[in-house]
């Protein structure tokens, strides 16, 4: 071989070689205490790109949530946001189709002839998206802090967010020379083009499988971690590395990876950040899966689930922790039957007659509800001839067997409460009243009662 042609061999060799790495400059940032080696290293190019990938989209203030009608004054079908102004209401509408469906638009899960059904499977799915954006901000701060999340997190102006995941197909056990490929050996984006495990998040953000591999002492003390399962544990950091840009120094101090005293406090978020994913894999995607078309679906037939890089694109704070949620009040604490209840009608308390309201497809008497009873009672036990007769209601919106059984139910709790007063159970009558078609408005919180009258 002429000089030359091998010259031009090795430069071929030595291009294949770093054809995976990224061009030189790079730029490091020393993390931990110096010559500990805790540097990140970042490609100023690359991270520009990543930057303008990565900027919040402008938000606009909130709503008076006090002024006007409530939106459950309004429309049928909103056990989640009811409890909003109707004009902060429709903000969190057009926020989320901003977010979700900029191009689509509100028909992308509405019927726009039929607002309040639910026909189709993206309203669904929406609404129980709101109650995971609820309970990522409220149950999970641990991980998410005060920036927390909105569907703009995950979303990003698309239906499908960008970075989900599904369970990956079984190796093919082919009887050539390569054989069993044990679960791993094919180089995958997802763990950073090396030959780990195909697919870590079923073994940990879906499945519990355990992350420490390391021995805790220096020589063998019936430490049982295989090497398997060690690629395993390393697939899942370079994920985690991978999602977030950074460097495993970013969490550790490599010089012992196990140990949490030298680790960085970012470890511990990271820790939550592992059992928040598996919780809404869990809890919330997996239990969708029926709802999705099949054209939705994995290979397996699995429902698209949320890993580090759902959230974080790339960026070691999602959007570089510009704080979006905390505009949207509606996403931040679970709509607890409280909050429904809230912004009910006093009760009426007179000595003759009480009238009680009820949350939606509530039957309990709650807070001051309850204590509109309290002058009823005192007539009832002064006067032993007098006795009480209870007729209850309920609204024009939803199923019609269901809603009469919720009144029922409304006016058994309203007896409870007053033979629990002290008053003969055989001095409380039950009365079926004429009903419905009384309100024409839907969810009209003043159709939702009990009354009470002293014969
Ligand atoms: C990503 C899905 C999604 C998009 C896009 C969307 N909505 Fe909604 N909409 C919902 C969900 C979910 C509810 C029910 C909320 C609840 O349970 O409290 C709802 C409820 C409503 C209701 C109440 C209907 C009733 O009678 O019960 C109205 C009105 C409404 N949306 C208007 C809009 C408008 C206007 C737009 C566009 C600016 C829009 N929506 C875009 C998901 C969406
Ligand atoms: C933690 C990340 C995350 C957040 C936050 C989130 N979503 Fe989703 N969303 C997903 C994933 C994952 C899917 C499943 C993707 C698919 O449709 O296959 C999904 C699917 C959807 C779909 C179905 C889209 C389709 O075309 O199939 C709708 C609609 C939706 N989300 C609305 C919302 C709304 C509204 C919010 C905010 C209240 C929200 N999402 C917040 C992760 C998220
Ligand atoms: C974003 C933070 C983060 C990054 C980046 C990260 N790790 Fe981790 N690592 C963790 C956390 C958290 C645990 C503990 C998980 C658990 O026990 O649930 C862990 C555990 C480990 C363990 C097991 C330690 C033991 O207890 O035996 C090893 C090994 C490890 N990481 C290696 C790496 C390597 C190699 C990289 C870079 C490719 C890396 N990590 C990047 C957060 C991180
Ligand atoms: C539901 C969205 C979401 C998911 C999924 C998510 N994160 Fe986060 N993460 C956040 C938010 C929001 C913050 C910002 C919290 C703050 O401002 O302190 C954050 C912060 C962090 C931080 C702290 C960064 C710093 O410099 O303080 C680490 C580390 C982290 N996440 C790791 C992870 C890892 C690892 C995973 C996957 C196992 C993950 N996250 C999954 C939303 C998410």
């Amino acid at each position: 071989m002429s000089n030359r042609l091998f010259g031009a061999a090795v430069a071929l060799l030595a291009a294949a070689l770093v054809a995976g790495c990224e061009r030189p400059p790079v730029d490091t940032v020393q993390r931990g205490y110096r010559g500990t080696g805790m540097e990140l290293v970042y490609n100023p190019r690359t991270e520009l790109r990543v930057a303008e990938a990565n900027q919040a989209p402008a938000v606009t203030p909130p709503a008076d949530s006090d002024a006007g009608p409530k939106a459950r004054d309004i429309y049928k079908n909103v056990p989640l946001l009811g409890h909003l102004s109707v004009a902060e209401f429709t903000r969190v509408m057009a926020a989320m189709t901003e977010w979700v469906s900029p191009e689509q638009g509100c028909n992308y899960c509405h019927d726009p002839a039929a607002m309040g059904e639910d026909t189709k499977y993206t309203k669904v799915v929406a609404r129980r998206m709101i109650e995971m954006t609820q309970h990522i901000n409220a149950d999970w701060k641990p991980h998410v802090a005060a920036t927390g999340v909105t569907c703009y997190t995950c979303h990003r102006g698309k239906a499908v967010p960008q970075q989900v995941w599904f369970k990956a197909p079984p190796q093919d056990k082919r009887s050539d020379f390569i054989g069993d490929l044990a679960g791993q050996n094919q180089p995958m984006k997802m763990v950073g083009m090396s030959s780990l495990t195909i697919d870590p998040y079923s073994l940990y953000l879906l499945g519990d499988q355990t992350i420490g591999v390391g021995a805790a002492t220096a020589l063998p003390t019936g430490h049982v971690a295989s090497i398997l399962h060690t690629e395993e544990t390393y697939g899942l950091m370079m994920h985690m590395s991978a999602g977030l840009g950074v460097n495993c120094t970013y969490c550790h101090n490599t010089r012992n990876f196990k140990s949490w005293e030298s680790s960085p406090p970012q470890r511990t978020t990271a820790w939550h950040g592992i059992r928040m994913a598996r919780d809404l894999n869990n809890a919330y995607l997996e239990p969708l899966t029926k709802s999705f078309p099949a054209n939705r679906l994995g290979p397996l037939g699995d429902v698209a689930k949320v890993n580090c890089a759902t959230c974080h694109q790339g960026v070691y704070k999602p959007l570089y922790g510009a704080q979006m949620a905390k505009s949207y009040p509606a996403l931040l604490t679970p709509t607890a039957a409280k909050a429904v209840a809230d912004g009910l009608p006093p009760p009426m308390a007179e000595a003759n007659r009480s009238v009680l309201y009820f949350g939606v497809g509530s039957a309990t008497l709650e807070g001051e509800q309850a204590k509109g009873l309290t002058k009823l009672i005192a007539t009832l036990a002064a006067t032993p001839a007098a006795k009480a007769q209870i007729s209850g209601y309920h609204s024009a919106a939803g199923e019609k067997a269901s809603n009469e059984k919720l009144a029922k139910d409304r006016a058994v709790n309203v007896r409870d409460a007053i033979v629990a007063g002290g008053i003969a159970p055989a001095r409380v009558v039950l009365d079926k009243p004429l009903q419905v078609g009384a309100n024409v408005s839907g969810e009209d919180p003043a159709a939702r009662r009990v009354e009470v009258t002293v014969k």
